[in-house]
């Protein structure tokens, strides 16, 4: 595993991204900050993290032969690999609150960027970005339910140790991408997929609450989910949330 440290970026995706544009980098390189000015969540969110105290880092993966159709596999790989490195740590269940924010109980305790370079039909690269809530303790109060795993063990953690440890068990997730044992991949991370089968209420893109079950995730990654009138309707990434 290549490591490049930085004290402050703005935004370490940014940073490899544009990295691995001008020079061939090792698969797996993880560019790792201590600070960020200007990290990036989804949807054109801000992800911020205090200084020194929580894992903000973007790790690269280079592909062979691998279809953008199949790029929620990634996803479900990535989610799976950090949430198996976090859970001996923890006493409690973790959950992939779909598409992939990991959370412990209803709070975040982590979330995922993925950036795809394409080539074609294909993914050349991803630039997997990851931000872990670590040893920090305080976070602002308009972010929603959020935690870390301090808040959560009451230790601290190293945070070299733990970088090692989640790319590690990453790594062996992306396996069943190599092999392209997609269907594994799903039943892992379907059984760990906060709320599924349980009825909820969500929130649709024109602002319309329903009630619902999640009950799978089609081939492109979009959310199924069940209705009162047992139809079922499927939701991209901007048009469904839970309702709170
Ligand atoms: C989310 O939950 O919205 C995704 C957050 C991803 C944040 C990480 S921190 C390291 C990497 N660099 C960024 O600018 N964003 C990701």
């Amino acid at each position: 595993m290549n490591i490049i440290k930085l004290n402050a970026i703005d935004s370490t995706n940014s940073y490899l991204k544009e990295l691995a544009q001008k020079s061939t980098l090792e698969n797996f390189t993880a560019v790792v900050a201590n600070q960020q000015t200007l990290g990036r969540g989804q949807l054109g969110t801000t992800w911020e993290a205090e200084q020194g105290k929580s894992l903000t880092f973007s790790l690269l993966l280079n592909f062979n032969r691998f279809r953008i159709q199949d790029q929620f596999y990634l996803s479900m790989a990535v989610s799976l690999g950090l949430i198996s490195a976090l859970r001996p740590y923890l006493g409690m269940s973790l959950n992939i609150k779909w598409p992939n924010d990991i959370l412990a109980e209803k709070d975040k305790l982590a979330g995922i960027l993925i950036e795809n370079v394409l080539k074609g039909t294909n993914i050349h690269h991803s630039i997997i970005g990851i931000g872990l809530n670590v040893n920090q303790l305080e976070f602002p109060t308009d972010i929603g339910n959020v935690t870390s795993l301090k808040k959560l063990t009451g230790t601290n953690f190293n945070l070299d140790e733990l970088l090692f440890k989640v790319v590690d068990s990453i790594q062996k997730y992306v396996d069943y991408l190599e092999k392209e044992d997609f269907q594994s991949l799903k039943k892992i991370y379907l059984a760990q997929l906060y709320k599924i089968n349980t009825p909820s209420m969500f929130e649709d893109a024109n602002g319309l609450i329903f009630l619902g079950k999640i009950c799978t995730v089609d081939e492109n990654g979009r959310l199924v989910i069940e209705l009162e009138n047992e139809k079922t309707r499927k939701f991209n990434l901007k048009e469904i949330k839970f309702a709170s």
